[in-house]
């Protein structure tokens, strides 16, 4: 019996999951494991309302659960990373989900900006570290609000945390491709210290993996073989900021935010899953959200939890409602609504 823990979020975000979890429910009778979902009223409104963002309860609660399946995060009238950092990265760093795993895939039948490419050339992986970096929150302010004001924000990157994000990326790529390859996404020409040790540890774990091909690029480059080349990738591994930049661009090469879903993975541990776009709050209650996103993130959180054949089967519907359906994969432009998509991946399972 898996328990599931339900927090639709911001905007968008409840549209989002109803659909995700109308897929699961679909996968569950389909597959025949067992589900039971707590649903969580985390996010703006909560927030507007009683000043609450995470609950140490609440905390603890998911802490108990096998998984958590994320809508949006992002409120029109919450300053700008109050949620963000109060509710997603502590979630992040409270539970310990040190890989953001996103898979960037074009579906036959999607049409992607990059011409000339097609399906076979748009299938890799992107092993984002989510515990450091840029985003551990170090730093500070001097003389705040003054004309000699300075700030200061440093990137964190331990041994141990860059170690098990590139194990968790040699792993994957050598239990789950088979092209086997790991780009390393750094900037060892700038920054001399971070991406020293990244690439110290990546070469020194490598031969643990020799079915694994090692290559490095730096970030820029790879924003441009992503747009020029994007077949030359497998599986990318990067720190947390050029993760965060290159799988915005990656969302965009493989049909848009309609489509991209990530985990935030700690393996064996409860993990959390979500649709890599935010909570569109223009298109809130209006029925033209694209579900595919949260459907996708429902299917790698089956995976996580050892459910591969109904992960597969989600995957596989997904992909055919793509190319049999919709006409296109943007919010309003699907030729159907949010919930006639939830039903034709239903279906199709
Ligand atoms: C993402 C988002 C978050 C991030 C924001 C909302 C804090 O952009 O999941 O990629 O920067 O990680
Ligand atoms: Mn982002």
């Amino acid at each position: 019996m898996y328990k599931i823990a339900v927090l639709p979020g911001d905007g968008t975000g409840l549209e989002q999951v109803t659909e995700g979890l109308k897929v699961l429910e679909a996968a569950k009778n389909k597959f025949g494991f067992k589900m039971e979902t707590v649903h969580y009223d985390l996010g703006g409104e909560r927030y507007l309302r009683s000043g609450d963002i995470l609950p140490e309860s609440v905390l603890e609660e998911l802490k108990q659960c096998d998984a958590i399946f994320l809508g949006a995060i992002g409120h029109p009238d919450v300053k700008p990373g109050i949620l963000e950092k109060g509710l997603l990265l502590q979630l992040r760093f409270q539970l310990d989900l040190y890989v953001n795993l996103r898979p960037v895939k074009l579906f036959p039948g999607v049409s992607t900006p990059l011409k000339d490419k097609g399906p076979q050339d748009i299938d890799f992986v992107v092993v984002r570290e989510n515990t450091e970096g840029l985003y551990a929150g170090a730093g500070g302010f001097l003389r705040k609000g003054t004309a000699q004001e300075v700030a200061v924000q440093e990137s964190v990157n331990t041994r141990f945390g860059v170690e098990r994000c590139l194990r968790y990326a040699f792993e994957y790529c050598r239990n789950k491709r088979t092209r086997r390859k790991l780009t390393l996404c750094g900037k060892t020409n700038v920054l001399t210290y971070a991406f020293d040790l990244w690439e110290r540890a990546f070469h020194e774990l490598g031969p643990e993996y020799p079915e694994v091909e090692r290559d490095y690029a730096h970030v820029d480059a790879i924003s441009m073989w992503m747009v020029k080349n994007p077949e030359w990738f497998d599986v990318i591994v990067t720190d947390n900021l050029f993760g965060d930049i290159i799988t915005d661009l990656g969302a965009m090469i493989q049909g848009g935010m309609g489509i991209a879903a990530g985990g935030n993975i700690h393996p064996g541990q409860v993990s959390m899953f979500e649709p890599i776009g935010g909570s569109a709050p223009k298109y809130t209650g209006k029925g033209v959200i694209n579900p595919l996103a949260s459907i996708c993130a429902g299917a790698m959180m089956l995976d996580h939890l050892g459910e591969t054949a109904a992960a597969k089967c989600i995957e596989n519907a997904v992909a055919k409602v793509c190319k049999e359906k919709l006409k296109s994969l943007n919010a309003g432009q699907m030729g159907y609504s949010t919930s006639e998509v939830g039903d034709l991946v239903a279906k199709m399972l």
